[in-house]
């Protein structure tokens, strides 16, 4: 009997062993150890044995490239792998994959380009880099016949790049609604829930540690607005040009405007719109702080999180839900690419990005239409509604509802419209109009009112 035992223990180590002996690494370059791909090191480091039963690679951090050698870190980095010349990643035979976390445009696009025409395949989380210039690297990348992956580009932790290349390729994507910024879901959340003004919602973004130190991408739109692109690009398999969208932040939304909103029904977001004009082929790509109703699901979309409603045309209704930044959920995105380029090491697969010509060109924002939330500062006197009633029904624009609230200075009122559905360009037209108007005192806010079904 022990020597049974003894005979199947042999056996197991044997066939470790030889399991071992086959495990072949897959070398990766670190490049940035800031708050990402310090989470990217230390969560391989934590999972390593999982990743290694899953990909059939040991995954080796091998090098790391850092700016500031001094700098205090969260995750400890063994020093003999750091460097603060990228171009030793770049240039090292050894290194299969760089892991570019180095954010920017221009150095960014440089170490991307460099490390592709040098055979190495590339991740990156870089929305910037990829909005702005993603046709050209992509380009090259075909060229030389290596993959840039770029999970964690889009939301943080939610699978959305691979769910659209992947899991929805059958699928003619006709519309997606997202809450991709965390730090503008964050203040708009607080806003609402606290009734805080945006200065202050803004603060605590920023102590929690939400909103960068300069947290102009964040409240502008132009985050949110970078990954629409990065979407719009991937479902429609052509790069959207930055100055072909819309975008609008979150500075000029007021508390009274979530109020007012809240006694009509709605909650508001800043909701990324990619949507697909299936009579003419057009892609309309926009950012902007949106009434939604109060019962629909992104309504409940809180505080940092992200969420992306997703529509196809033979699956339907899909939603996608999760932590949108963060070390963790972000470098988890990064770890699902890295493994994914263990699969495609050494094969030539194009370049993780699929150009086509099957829809047409981004649609001119004047011509998007919907219903809208309007909010006029007037002088309390006779006439006034009459005067603003007018250039609306000049311009053909409806009114759905009206509220004036009795308790108002004594001065001015607010006179707050739902407007019928009408083409962007129409209602422009009309509040040039109406802020012109003697009798209005302050710039009229105007907010889109989302139709997500
Ligand atoms: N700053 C972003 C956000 C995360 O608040 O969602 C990185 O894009």
């Amino acid at each position: 009997m022990r020597k049974v035992e003894e005979s199947v223990c042999v056996e197991a180590f044997g066939e470790l062993l030889l399991r071992e002996m086959s495990v072949s690494s897959l070398k990766i370059g670190l490049a940035g150890f800031g708050n990402v791909g310090a989470g990217v090191y230390k969560n391989i480091e934590k999972n390593q044995h999982l990743l290694r039963e899953r990909t059939g690679k040991e995954l080796v951090v091998s090098r790391i490239a850092v700016r500031d050698l001094t700098k205090a870190r969260t995750v400890e980095m063994p020093a003999d792998l750091v460097t603060t010349d990228l171009d030793e990643l770049v240039q090292d035979p050894e290194i299969d994959l760089i892991v570019e976390l180095i954010g920017g445009i221009d150095s960014a696009f440089d170490l991307v380009k460099a490390s592709v025409e040098n055979g190495k395949a590339v991740v990156t989380g870089n929305k910037a880099l990829l909005a702005e210039r993603g046709q050209e690297l992509f380009a090259i990348a075909e060229e030389h016949g290596q993959p840039i992956f770029y999970e964690a580009a889009v939301a943080g932790g939610i699978p959305i790049i691979k769910t659209v290349q992947e899991s929805l390729i059958g699928n003619h994507i006709q519309t997606m609604a997202g809450i991709i910024n965390g730090t503008c879901n964050y203040i708009l959340t607080r806003m609402t829930e606290a009734g805080l003004d945006y200065e202050t919602a803004l603060g605590e973004a920023q102590q929690l540690g939400y909103a960068e130190a300069d947290p102009t991408l964040d409240v502008n739109g132009w985050d949110a607005a970078h990954k629409a692109i990065i979407l719009a690009s991937l479902s429609y398999g052509c790069w959207v040009p930055c100055d072909k969208i819309h975008v609008e932040g979150i500075e000029n939304v007021h508390r009274e405007d979530i109020a007012f909103a809240e006694k009509l029904g709605y909650t508001i977001k800043l909701l990324a719109i990619i949507q697909l004009h299936e009579e003419t082929g057009a892609i309309e790509v926009r950012v902007q702080p949106s009434l939604i109703a109060n019962n629909h699901i992104l309504a409940s979309v809180k505080g940092v999180f992200n969420a992306i409603l997703v529509k196809g045309d033979v699956v339907g209704e899909t939603l996608f839900y999760g932590s949108g930044a963060g070390q963790d959920p972000t470098s988890s995105s990064v770890i699902a690419d890295i493994a994914d380029a263990t699969a495609r090491l050494g094969s030539s697969q194009g370049s993780g990005f699929v150009t086509h010509g099957l829809y047409g060109s981004p649609a001119p924002i004047e011509d998007s239409v919907s219903k809208y939330y309007l909010r006029v500062e007037v002088e309390d006197r006779p006439g006034v509604l009459a005067q603003i009633a007018a250039v609306l029904g000049k311009l053909d624009v409806g009114i759905l509802s009206l509220i004036q609230p009795e308790d108002h200075d004594e001065e001015t009122a607010p006179i707050v419209l739902m407007l019928h559905y009408a083409a962007f360009g129409v209602v422009q037209e009309a509040l040039e109009c109406i802020s012109k108007l003697d009798c209005v005192c302050e710039s009229p806010v105007l907010l889109r009112v989302e139709d997500l079904g």
